[in-house]
């Protein structure tokens, strides 16, 4: 059984795609829907259509990704309207709606608007887009993310969770886990990218992506254990009532089980999703089913958050 629990909802599994990933348009979403991923979450919108940044922007590589999309999107209104009709239908589960404004005014006019609408799923504020030229990521800044998030709550009353870029040495964790326990948050979603990695081709002498001179967010099995230990470190400093999302490298079932062993609730899929496409999800269930049957687990419960020390 591979029912997940998070914050009073069940989802038949805990596997979904990570923001950004076959997630731009409603045919994608409705592709995602149909497969057997337990739940979605839309790209992060801005308030009005972006197109991003030029392409190349985004490239497969050996040991997973590099990509500076620089948020194309069709703009809050076209996700807004998509998961308000989705959330009517009998057979969908509670869906994600990602938000990354451009400026913190942004992220609070959006916040509003969903806030003011009848959006009864989770919303996810992300502060770590590390694309967007001139714009650096929210969440490395500590007193700007305290800010945001006091701002955030006076004026949103759904359930709302934060996209946290990769940290890296475990004062941050301190710090940051102490700013996110004082609000009522759903959920953390860790890890964003590992931002402003450079892929160089020697082949050609060139870098893989045409934006910002071929800096971009790092994904796949490059980023799996940073991914854990995001999740690990915060499950062990943040309170009970905040939920975890672990994002990162996951392209097996058994990197599912790790995610989940390291304290994770529901588990996301970037890199592996746009190399494989939605069937994806139907390998990755089953890979998790026979990890779990192998050990004789019956449920997630029997080993989430479980992680042994030496
Ligand atoms: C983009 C990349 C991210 O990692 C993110 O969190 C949001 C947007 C992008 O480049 O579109």
């Amino acid at each position: 059984n591979l029912s997940a629990t998070f914050q009073n909802h069940t989802f038949a599994n805990p596997l979904m795609n990570a923001s950004g990933v076959h997630c731009y348009t409603t045919t994608q979403l409705d592709e995602l829907l149909a497969s057997s991923a337990g739940t979605l979450v839309t790209k992060s919108a801005t308030m009005a259509y972006r197109q991003g940044n030029p392409k190349p922007r985004y490239r497969s590589l050996a040991l997973g990704s590099i990509n500076s999309m620089g948020l194309p999107n069709e703009g809050l209104p076209y996700y807004l309207d998509y998961v308000l009709a989705k959330q009517t239908q009998a057979d969908v589960p509670t869906l994600f709606l990602s938000v990354a404004g451009i400026s913190m005014q942004e992220d609070l006019d959006m916040l509003a608007q969903v806030d003011q609408s009848d959006f009864n799923g989770f919303t996810e504020l992300n502060l770590s887009c590390p694309n967007v030229p001139g714009k650096p990521q929210v969440a490395y800044d500590f007193e700007a993310t305290e800010k945001m998030l006091d701002s955030a709550f006076k004026l949103f009353h759904k359930p709302l969770g934060v996209k946290l870029p990769p940290y890296f040495d475990l004062a941050q964790f301190d710090i940051v886990a102490k700013i996110l326990n004082q609000y009522p948050l759903a959920y953390i979603n860790t890890i964003n990218s590992v931002g402003n990695g450079l892929y160089i081709d020697v082949d050609s002498e060139t870098v893989a992506i045409k934006p910002k001179g071929g800096f971009g967010g790092l994904g796949g099995a490059y980023v799996l254990p940073t991914a854990l230990a995001n999740v690990h470190a915060f499950r062990q400093r943040l309170n009970d009532s905040i939920a975890i999302i672990g994002t990162g490298g996951v392209q097996t079932g058994a990197d599912v089980f790790a995610h989940i062993l390291a304290g994770a609730d529901l588990v996301q899929v970037g890199t592996q999703l746009a190399k494989d496409g939605p069937d994806v999800f139907a390998r990755l269930t089953q890979e998790l089913s026979d990890v779990m049957a192998q050990k004789d687990y019956h449920n997630l419960s029997d080993f989430k958050n479980n992680l042994k020390e030496l």
